[in-house]
């Protein structure tokens, strides 16, 4: 018995050695709704089970890799469109050593701007704000949104500069979904290109619709930042980190997906309502459901409603509950969305720095960035909220300190205490990984190998092979 939970028990359940119990399409089949039709899609394809390198998140040498082949030819997770709603503002945008200044035009289009004076080098812009011109605080030469130089401070003593020809060097800028992108590779092939099937697969999901991003936590973190992301796309991870969830999330069920030719992005999906098949003792349905309202929907926790109808399965109360506890806290009508939608956890990684999440119950998304040094990173998360009619505005971005908690965090709650949870493994996996003289580290065949599948992609763009 688990000192800590009270009922983990150390050893294997016989049938998890046969492979998941139950599959996510099984699951999905006994909804009352249909998923999106992309989640009624399985691939077969799984990357091959090798050993990764240690080296990967413990050598400075790698770190510098992937600041020289990788972070200046990928697209990456900038920024919210609607945080720069209007013509003039801007947020500023920094990766490993490079800083991009975005901008919004005076029609409402988008540049980006390598965020740096061509003078001497300064950067420009340090924080998000609204602006009418980039004036260099050094030197005070000066910009207009659209790049173009307006002003050169003694001109007459630079013959050699011409206004004309001296406009900001543009970074490319594209948006998904509400998300902006930027690559500072001006080569590089359209985002649309780059996300690849994601973008059909999406096509029910418009976040400019329906989200708002109603708060953001950022978090330095004392590991690389691969160590970070690798915590968050599998949920083999539940049983031991999250033991509680363990009751209500089915971590062994977890549909994982990669596409052989879409090297850019992975998913899974990850049914609620279940209990991990890794349980010796599974609870009852009826406790699944308490447990589950307990802890996410107080509202109808003890109520008559809280209880189970005639014939009702614990996976079909948590829907019905959620639905309704939805429109009292958001004013969103879910009736006709499907379980998978309200209830289970969707994720889509896009490679190499965002994690979104469409479904209603994890409305999260993630940003990666590697820190100064090999060992420490800066995680970003934010959530966005459901909403109908018009649209709220943007919220807070919090940046918390050692020993904030995200559960205190406005917003985060009972999925604030969840990541509080992951927190704790972060420094720990980068100390144990410096501590291993092996040199490899292992991943599950097929339930972390959303792993090995962004580290194929990394290892394409470190040998000039995409
Ligand atoms: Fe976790």
């Amino acid at each position: 018995m688990d000192a800590k939970t009270g009922w983990l028990a150390p050893a294997v359940p016989e049938h998890h050695l046969d492979g998941p119990p139950t599959t996510v399409q099984d699951i999905l089949r006994g909804d009352a709704i249909p998923p999106a039709a992309t989640l009624r899609e399985t691939t077969d394809y799984v990357p091959p089970v090798k050993p990764l390198s240690l080296s990967r998140y413990v050598s400075p040498a790698f770190h510098q890799l992937e600041i020289e082949h990788m972070w200046g030819r990928v697209w990456q997770f900038a920024a919210w469109t609607f945080d720069i709603p209007n013509p003039g503002d801007s947020t500023v945008y920094d990766i490993a050593g490079r800083s991009a200044v975005i901008v919004r035009q005076a029609d409402g289009s988008l540049k980006a701007f390598e965020n740096s004076c061509p003078h001497r080098g300064r950067k420009l812009c340090t924080e998000d704000a609204h602006i009418k011109q980039i004036r260099c605080p050094y030197h005070a030469f000066t910009w207009g949104i659209d790049g173009t130089c307006r002003w050169i401070p003694a001109a007459w003593d630079f013959p050699q500069l011409d206004r004309e020809d001296l406009p900001l060097r543009e970074v490319q800028v594209d948006v998904w979904n509400g998300f902006i992108f930027v690559n500072f590779d001006p080569d590089a092939k359209p985002l649309a290109q780059y996300l690849g099937k994601m973008v059909d697969q999406w096509q029910e999901w418009d976040f400019t619709k329906t989200r708002f991003r109603a708060v953001t936590a950022g978090k330095a973190c004392n590991a690389n930042w691969k160590a970070v992301l690798d915590a968050f796309i599998e949920t083999l991870h539940v049983t031991g980190t999250h033991p509680e969830a363990a009751y209500l999330t089915s971590d062994t069920s977890t549909q994982y997906d990669v596409w052989p030719d879409e090297p850019h992005f992975s998913r899974f999906h990850s049914p609620v309502g279940l209990p991990s098949a890794n349980l010796l003792s599974e609870p009852d349905e009826q406790e699944t459901l308490d447990m589950f309202t307990s802890m996410y929907l107080p509202e109808a926790h003890g109520t008559p409603e809280g209880e189970l109808q005639d014939g009702e399965t614990a996976r079909a109360a948590i829907g019905r509950l959620s639905r309704e506890v939805y429109k009292d806290r958001m004013g969103v009508d879910a009736t006709r969305l499907p379980n998978s939608e309200v209830i289970d956890g969707t994720e889509y990684m896009v490679f190499p720095n965002m994690i979104v999440w469409p479904s209603f119950s994890n409305p999260l998304v993630y940003r990666f960035r590697p820190g100064k040094t090999h060992d420490t990173s800066y995680w970003e998360i934010s959530l966005f909220i459901p909403f109908e009619g018009e649209r709220p505005p943007s919220g807070e971005v919090y940046h918390l300190q050692d020993g904030d908690k995200l559960a205190d965090v406005p917003y985060f709650g009972g999925l604030g205490a969840i990541l509080d949870q992951d927190v704790e493994n972060l420094q720990y996996i980068q100390e144990g990984m410096t501590a291993n003289s092996s040199g490899v580290v292992h991943t599950a065949r097929y339930q972390e190998q959303r792993i090995r599948h962004y580290h194929q992609t990394l290892d394409r763009y470190l040998d000039g092979t995409i």
